[in-house]
């Protein structure tokens, strides 16, 4: 596969992946990977099908054809359930939090859990034991990302930028190895989107971070290799120098401006 020539053994990727939904190819043949360790960033214009990529890899959407690798193996069926322990955790484009919970408890989603829900109804002591310590992690995710005073609020309550923040935390707080980012700079400001770049900064290389993003001075500033989709098909690829110059990439932004 010449995607793998750069990276040989990349921590996620697609393997010649085909998607079609309500009669439509949304992904034709895409082939990205991501190595670890690094920012890799997937851009392209409005419905290239960047979230639907993100879909496959954490198996809310299963494909057609190809295959998938994550967090550095092999995966023939992923199941979104499992991401957590497979090490992988991602953000919804938007925020997806759950609005009748606090922000504590949809932190505390984002938490491995080792008994399940047949354990906790049976209300078994180290299920209270887990509880209390998944916790712990969500308050220190909380913390981290300088919302720890916003725990018992519902997310509705919260301004955007926050609600942002939430959801971050609740990617975190399973300390994934991967880290899938769907547009998380939308809708948030200078200084929100300045503490976003240290914290993707500061992900690697313990992290490997992949990045959907519009916003174009923060994916040229963070990411170490770029992949471009157009009307899902990988029409370049490179570092954010190359990217930022390939006529293909130019032509096709130009034609969404063109067509809005
Ligand atoms: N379940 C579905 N059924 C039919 N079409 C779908 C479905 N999900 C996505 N699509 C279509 O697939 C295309 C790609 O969607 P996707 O959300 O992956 O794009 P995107 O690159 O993330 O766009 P954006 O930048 O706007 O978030 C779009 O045309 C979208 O309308
Ligand atoms: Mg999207």
């Amino acid at each position: 596969m010449g995607y793998y020539a750069p990276f040989p053994h990349p921590a996620v990727a697609l393997e010649d992946v085909s998607v079609r939904l309500g009669g439509l190819q949304i992904l034709d043949s895409v082939s990205i990977a991501a190595p670890r360790g690094a920012v890799t960033g997937l851009i392209g214009p409005n419905g290239a099908g960047k979230t639907t990529v993100f879909n496959v890899m954490s198996g809310f959407v299963p494909a057609d054809s190809g295959s998938v690798v994550l967090n550095g193996q092999h995966v023939h069926h992923v199941r979104p359930q499992q991401l957590t322990r497979r090490g992988v955790a991602r953000t919804l484009q938007g925020v997806g939090l759950f609005p009748s919970l606090t922000v504590l408890d949809n932190v505390m989603m984002g938490a491995p859990t080792r008994f399940g829900v047949i354990a906790d109804a049976l209300a078994m002591p180290w299920v209270d034991r887990e509880r209390r310590q998944m916790e712990e992690r969500a308050r220190e995710a909380l913390v981290s990302l300088g919302i720890e005073g916003e725990s018992s609020r519902l997310p509705s309550e919260l301004p955007y930028p926050v609600q942002k923040r939430v959801a971050l935390a609740r990617a975190l707080v399973s300390d994934p190895s991967v880290l899938l980012l769907d547009e998380p700079a939308g809708g948030i400001g200078e200084a929100d989107m300045q503490d976003l770049e240290r914290l993707i900064r500061s992900s690697v290389p313990d992290r490997t971070v992949v990045l959907v993003e519009h916003h174009m001075e923060l994916v040229m500033a963070v990411c170490d290799f770029i992949w471009v989709l157009d009307a899902g098909q990988v029409i370049a690829s490179g570092t954010p120098d190359q990217i930022r110059s390939d006529p293909a990439v130019l032509a096709a932004y130009l034609g969404e401006e063109g067509a809005a």
